[in-house]
């Protein structure tokens, strides 16, 4: 009877565990099925490139940002795209509420750099399933960004 239930509770150990693995392996993270950093880092060069000369998005906020390290904004929104898509967790800029606070960002110019972001991931040739996614991530960013809702 007891080694009875020692194999019982073997095989429950060995179901339970198996499952998570099962998965763990089979589920790439987006941060690996957009190709990791190399992939990212060139669509955010892209993507900035584009969005900094858009004058519907106003990056610079009316020269307010002209003296911007644009080298350094790039690493850190590479940074925060890496760990936001569940690769090494890199970012250590500020929170979106804070880096963009004052900026009196509206929704209109938050709808074009999603634009933007966008059409960058077409370039690139970004399958549907991981643009959504990556849009979905950009998106949650809003309610922390955007200041004039018009
Ligand atoms: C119309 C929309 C946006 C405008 C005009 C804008 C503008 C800016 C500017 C001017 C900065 C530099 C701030 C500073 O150095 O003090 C900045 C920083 C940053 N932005 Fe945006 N941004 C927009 C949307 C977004 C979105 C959608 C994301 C991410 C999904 C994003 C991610 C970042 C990051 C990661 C930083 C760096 C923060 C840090 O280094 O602490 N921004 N943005």
């Amino acid at each position: 009877m007891k080694a009875l239930s020692i194999v019982v509770s073997l095989l429950l150990s060995l179901a339970v565990h198996a499952e998570p693995t099962k998965h763990a392996t089979t589920k790439k993270s987006l941060f690996e099925r957009l190709g990791g950093q190399p992939a990212i880092t060139a669509v955010v060069d892209s993507f900035v490139n584009t969005t900094a000369v858009n004058p519907k998005v106003n990056f610079f906020r009316d020269g307010k940002y002209k003296g911007l390290d644009v080298v350094h904004l790039k690493k850190q929104v590479t940074a925060f795209i890496v760990q936001a898509t569940g690769g090494p967790s890199e970012y250590k800029g500020r929170d979106m509420k804070t880096a963009h606070v004052g900026m009196k960002i509206t929704a209109a110019e938050f709808g074009a750099i999603a634009g933007d972001l966008a059409a960058t991931l077409d370039k690139f040739k970004v399958p549907k399933a991981e643009k959504d996614e990556l849009m979905a991530i950009a998106a949650s960013t809003q309610k922390d960004i955007v200041e004039v809702a018009k």
